[in-house]
């Protein structure tokens, strides 16, 4: 009998394998990093092929280091980045291009033409998206326009596009051999070529980004009984495992945290920073800059939709002032610095590198530091890095309250950013309202579990999630109305330095 459910999780900056028992506890685990490239400024690009080689060495690694084989897996699941769009041959499996990062700016002027003809909210009700650098229908398009083989290959229907999990998915189940050419409803609903309410290809849309029909993969649930097909024996888990679930992170991430009624939100602190509330079986449109999109399908049940604030730069900057300005050697130094000053001396850094995303939606936005002076050291630049993550999910949650009518009472949060004391407390003075964390944080990779599990009758229902869900810390808002009243007045300052960089 097989006693666990595994988890593929292809996430920005590293691929991760996750292996779960039936009370959601870690077995087995494995993570790899994979290269970001930056041809240009403002443009991000990972190699496909070392995605799936890492996918395949990290798969290989959890079995071995938790001393199980894939046959002991009951199904698995896969969980990833969203938007990253790859287009690759059918026929040998080699991708025509890099894949082009769901941060990554070059579709600039695609989306520009785009808004001049019909306005940034044209596709909106269709979509639930307003025309964004951030969404892959534009990233196809830039592919098809500047890889004359990747426009041959499409005019001959050779030509294959595919988000993350659809790559992965394909190699998994036998590659060039006949791999199952799928996307699940959450990663579909981030291309800005699926129509929400009849969950498939819109036509029209597609005619205005000149995507063809012949590349794009069949959409199908989140949670699946294994209809795409099990893993090749060949592949890295060497046993036909059914695939039976399929969630962009963030979603899976909802899942994770069991948030299966209307109303219920978390929010992620990874590379950027995800805000998702469930809002029921009606997609709800947002009037004050969040995006709408498919929460999960489970098998053919009615789809669940959520409305989400999407940050671009929450754990990134971080990297970056590691990477870039080599301000220290590990992420997590950070809260040592920040920890030495009690505040920011009224310094702020906006971190708008690929523009801005919800609530703005400002392409033209660029990063900022303002109201420096020769008191500030690099403590109080630890600070506002932080502080900055904790800001733009204020704005994120001033823009729920005001779609939703009703005030949030507190927030679930879950990633890599959320062992970061200083931040969850400050996040919690912020917004006023207490920050709790789950006992498993790993809620990404836990989600798609789920989904792989309850399809496959590992789980018997969402009962038996609502059961593993436990509770590990809460933050409690402890600030004063005033100085949090004038904290936020100068970040709001602050954004709007950011605007106008960009024709
Ligand atoms: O929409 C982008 C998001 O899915 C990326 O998530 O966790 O890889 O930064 P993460």
């Amino acid at each position: 009998m097989a006693k666990y459910v595994g988890a593929v999780d292809s996430g920005t900056t590293s691929s991760r394998f996750i292996i779960f028992d039936e009370r959601g506890r870690i077995v087995g685990q494995d993570q790899k990093e994979h290269r970001q490239i930056y041809p240009k400024p403002g443009w991000v690009e990972h190699d496909p092929m070392e995605i799936w080689r890492n996918t395949g060495e990290v798969i290989r690694g959890a079995l071995t280091k938790s001393g199980l084989k894939g046959s002991d897996l009951k199904a698995i699941g896969i969980t990833n980045q969203r938007e990253t769009t790859v287009v690759w041959d059918r026929c040998t499996g080699k991708p025509f291009h890099n894949a082009i990062v769901w941060q990554c700016t070059r579709t600039h002027d695609i989306c520009k033409g785009l808004t001049e003809e019909g306005g940034q909210d044209r596709f909106r009700e269709a979509t639930g998206l307003p025309v964004a650098t951030y969404f892959s229908g534009p990233k196809i398009r830039w592919i098809l326009d500047n890889v004359p083989e990747a426009k041959a290959a499409a005019e001959r229907g050779d030509a294959l596009f595919g988000t993350i999990e659809t790559w992965i998915i394909w190699w998994l189940t036998g590659g060039p051999k006949g791999g199952a050419h799928v996307t699940d409803v959450t990663n579909a609903s981030r291309t800005m070529l699926m129509d929400l309410k009849t969950l498939s290809w819109d036509e029209e849309i597609m005619r205005i980004l000149g995507v063809p029909m012949s590349g794009l993969a069949r959409i199908v649930p989140s949670s699946d009984e294994g209809t795409w097909g099990p893993t090749s024996e060949s592949g890295p888990l060497g046993a036909r495992v059914p695939v039976c679930g399929a969630v962009g992170d963030q979603q899976a991430a909802l899942v994770g945290q069991t948030c299966f009624a209307p109303g219920q939100a978390k929010n992620t602190y990874g590379t950027g920073c995800f805000l998702l509330m469930h809002t029921g079986h009606e997609p709800i449109q947002s009037r004050h800059g969040l995006i709408t999109t498919l929460a999960y399908q489970f098998s053919n049940r009615k789809p669940s939709y959520c409305l989400e604030g999407s940050i671009a730069i929450a754990g990134a900057l971080v990297q970056w002032l590691r990477d870039n300005l080599r301000m220290f050697d590990s992420a997590p130094e950070v809260e040592a610095l920040a920890a030495k000053v009690e505040d920011t001396g009224g310094s702020y850094i906006v971190p708008a590198f690929s523009g801005l995303y919800a609530p703005y939606w400002r392409p033209d936005a660029r990063g900022v530091m303002v109201g420096l002076t020769r008191y500030i050291n690099r403590n109080h630049i630890a600070r506002a890095v932080l502080e900055a993550t904790a800001y733009q999910t204020k704005d994120i949650v001033e823009a729920m309250n005001r779609d939703s009518g009703v005030e949030l009472k507190s927030l679930k949060a879950d990633g890599g950013m959320v062992y970061n004391e200083l931040l969850m407390q400050f996040q919690s003075d912020i917004l006023n309202v207490p920050v709790v964390r789950p006992k498993v944080a790993e809620t990404t990779c836990l989600g798609a579990a789920y989904a792989a599990g309850i399809a496959s009758g590992f789980w018997s229902g969402r009962e038996e999630l609502y059961n593993n869900w436990e509770e590990d810390r809460t933050w409690r808002p402890d600030m004063d109305e005033k100085v949090r009243a004038e904290k936020y007045a100068g970040w709001k300052k602050a954004v709007e330095r950011t605007y106008g960089w960009v024709e």
